[in-house]
């Protein structure tokens, strides 16, 4: 069992700032984590509406928080505000983790890098395969990013044809990989899942309460796929469940969830994540959503 959570003079503070966090389940995830490592840490939820986003930020600073995770709606407009972006956070242009070192505010990403982890447990490897991206939002460009980075080429489709060309090329130039930009419909999928090897689905689409809803037909879906959803409520969407009737291998947006916070984790604490304990909790936590 968990150590209770006990704030003494000396306890250190992170949280999350983003508006709305109401829904948010990193509270429960880190102070999970932080109980059953026995580290003297707290991590809260900040509602910071976007017209306060630098005064949080200077709060930061002033209060000595160490660690802040950064959620909708500030990931892009945050970077201006800092003292210092990793590059790999540069290249992708979002921001959802700072760590304060001493009043010098780093920017990093660890949703890519998350995702990567995510795969890689699964024993996924992306070097040298084509992978389909649905979607060409922020949660898109930072998988692409990753995906490039470690050898895959791309096919991103896209509901609004444009969006996706405007970071292809960025990519392409920044990785050298093949990235093909078109308009999402059922003849452009089912190409495109032909070359594909991996599917990740960065939209939306099959969220609660639309949990019925998928952007994929199941018949293009084959055992050789495998399914990434980033969708994490429900755990397991329709387009998952399609994935895995076809016999096609599965990973869910809780996954890529957890990743990305034992990584925000090891840099404020130090320490190496309880990731099937931050999993458990995140799980537990959005049960009770
Ligand atoms: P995020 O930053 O979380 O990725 P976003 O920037 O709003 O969020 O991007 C959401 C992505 O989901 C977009 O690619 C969006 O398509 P458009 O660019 O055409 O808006 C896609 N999306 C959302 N709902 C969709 C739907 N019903 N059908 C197809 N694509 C959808």
């Amino acid at each position: 069992m968990n150590t209770p959570l006990k704030i003494t003079g000396k306890t250190g503070v992170c949280g999350v700032i983003g508006d709305p966090v109401g829904h948010t389940v990193s509270p429960a995830m880190h102070n999970a984590a932080f109980s059953a490592l026995g580290l003297n840490f707290v991590y809260m939820p900040f509602r910071v509406p976007k017209k306060d986003l630098a005064d949080a930020v200077q709060g930061m600073r002033a209060l000595n928080i160490r660690g802040l995770n950064v959620t909708i709606p500030h990931k892009v407009e945050v970077m201006a505000l800092l003292d210092e972006i990793e590059p790999s956070a540069r290249a992708i242009g979002a921001v959802n983790v700072i760590v304060n070192d001493k009043g010098l505010l780093k920017g990093c990403n660890t949703d890519a890098p998350g995702f990567m982890r995510a795969l890689k447990e699964r024993g996924i490897k992306v070097k040298g395969r084509t992978v389909v991206i649905l979607g060409a939002g922020g949660a898109s460009r930072a998988i692409c990013f990753a995906l490039a980075s470690g050898g895959a080429g791309l096919i991103i489709l896209n509901r609004t044809p444009g969006r996706a060309s405007q970071y292809a090329a960025d990519i392409t130039k920044a990785t050298g990989q093949t990235v093909e930009a078109m308009p999402l419909n059922p003849q452009n999928l089912a190409v495109a899942m032909e070359k594909g090897r991996i599917l990740v689905n960065t939209t939306s689409v099959g969220m609660s309460p639309e949990a019925s809803e998928t952007l994929v037909k199941s018949d293009i879906i084959k055992p050789q796929h495998t399914v990434v959803d980033i969708v994490y409520n429900p755990v397991k969407t329709r387009l998952l469940k399609d994935a895995e009737k076809a016999g096609a291998g599965t990973i869910n947006g809780l996954d890529m969830l957890v990743w990305q916070g034992a990584l925000a984790f090891e840099k404020w604490t130090g320490h190496r994540a309880p990731v099937e304990i931050m999993r458990k909790e995140a799980l537990r936590a959005l049960k009770g959503i």
